[in-house]
């Protein structure tokens, strides 16, 4: 199956389309139609002494450095008629990563923004939404708290209420965020995946990215088991909530997109087995991801522990861990959350010694003692 373009893009090598009336739409489609194929990349290894495939999809390599990119398009698209009114703040909900993309398209569209955020929003990502011309509202709630999401979706609707034209786009609530998943990052993920895959990982916040993946994969591959990943204290799939301290990963309140019959199995990670997944990662591959692709991965480890038939699987990685230099690739941080600093003690295990990633047929990366010049925090 060719990679395809998301309903409503342009597909390359078609016949132009004349330009829409609506230039919201206009922008959204050829921001679509420019978005690059994001790169996967393949590691072979032994884990529990099998050898396995993992196709690692890397989200972070475009425009925005993240999966929220196709988000934010989406969701911009589907409020279209809204943004026409002169004057028009888009008003968002975010842990980071679709403030970022929402800021550039906005600035893009000479709209105003403004992201309601939290403090554990990474600080990196901060200055690329304010750099955006973004504005930061911040909702003030106490390290332990388990109330951020529901304390920034009461400012939304208070900015919603006193700002003239705010347009919410709701990404905890708008199907536009499942659907572009289903239209255009599974079909890519599908095209570029072996036909032999087994599973498939994704981690879940809104549950957009899974919900759109599974509802694809269910009928182009049946046989592919879909599993969730969330971090231990989140309730996405229900339970009770715990303080936690990873971003883009987990929330508060259950999933609008995602129920019992749209995932296989659902794995609730240690948040630290994620950092470790992490440094596990960049040690043996080169390859820096943010905080939810280390707890996919983490999951993904584990699953293969139990199942010793499954040699091949997908897992999406949402981002890359450029914006992650002052929390997870920092060694003070990694001592708040009690883990030794050293990228050769941060290996990831579960219970038996894990292999980790290394690549059968390639030497591993050595690892640099501190975060390198990239990951140092800004
Ligand atoms: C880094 C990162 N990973 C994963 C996700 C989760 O995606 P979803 O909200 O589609 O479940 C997000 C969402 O904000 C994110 O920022």
């Amino acid at each position: 199956m060719p990679p395809t373009s998301p309903a409503g893009a342009a597909t390359p090598g078609a016949a132009p389309r004349p330009p829409s009336a609506n230039p919201v739409l206009g922008h959204v489609a050829r921001a679509m139609a420019d978005y690059p194929v994001t790169p996967v990349r393949t590691i072979r290894t032994e884990i529990a002494g099998i050898p396995r495939t993992l196709t690692l999809k890397l989200e972070g390599c475009s425009p925005w450095h993240s999966i929220k990119g196709r988000t934010a398009l989406s969701l911009i698209r589907s409020v279209a008629g809204e943004l026409s009114v002169p004057g028009a703040t888009v008003v968002e909900s975010t842990s980071g990563n679709l403030g970022l993309a929402l800021s550039a398209i906005c600035r893009d569209l000479g709209l105003r923004f403004v992201a309601v955020v939290d403090h554990r929003q990474s600080p990196v990502i901060q200055q690329a939404i304010e750099a955006n011309g973004g504005e930061l509202d911040w909702v003030k709630t106490p390290d332990d708290a388990t109330t951020h999401l529901q304390d920034r979706l009461t400012r939304v609707r208070e900015l919603q209420r006193d700002l003239p034209h705010a347009v919410w786009p709701n990404q905890y609530e708008n199907d536009a965020n499942w659907r572009i998943h289903e239209s255009w990052t599974a079909p890519e993920f599908d095209a570029q995946a072996d036909g032999a895959a087994q599973a498939l990982f994704a981690g879940v916040s809104t549950g957009g990215t899974l919900a759109g993946l599974s509802r694809h994969f269910r009928r182009t591959r049946p046989g592919v088991r879909i599993v969730a990943v969330d971090v231990q204290g989140s309730t996405v799939f229900g339970g009770v909530p715990r303080p936690r301290v990873l971003t883009g990963i987990g929330a508060g309140r259950r999933s609008a997109f995602l129920d019992d019959t749209s995932v296989d199995e659902v794995l609730r990670v240690d948040e630290r087995q994620a950092v470790a997944c992490c440094h596990t990662l960049r040690h043996d591959t080169g390859i820096a991801v943010g905080g939810s692709s280390g707890a996919v991965l983490a999951g993904c480890l584990e699953y293969l522990y139990r199942h010793p038939e499954v040699r091949h699987v997908l897992c999406l990685c949402p981002d890359l861990g450029e914006h992650y230099g002052p929390t997870v690739y920092h060694p003070a941080w990694l001592d708040r959350l009690g883990l030794p600093a050293e990228p050769g003690r941060l290996r990831h295990r579960t219970g038996a010694a894990c292999p980790g990633f290394e690549p059968a047929d390639a030497p591993s990366t050595p690892a640099p003692a501190t975060p390198s010049e990239e990951d140092a925090p800004r």
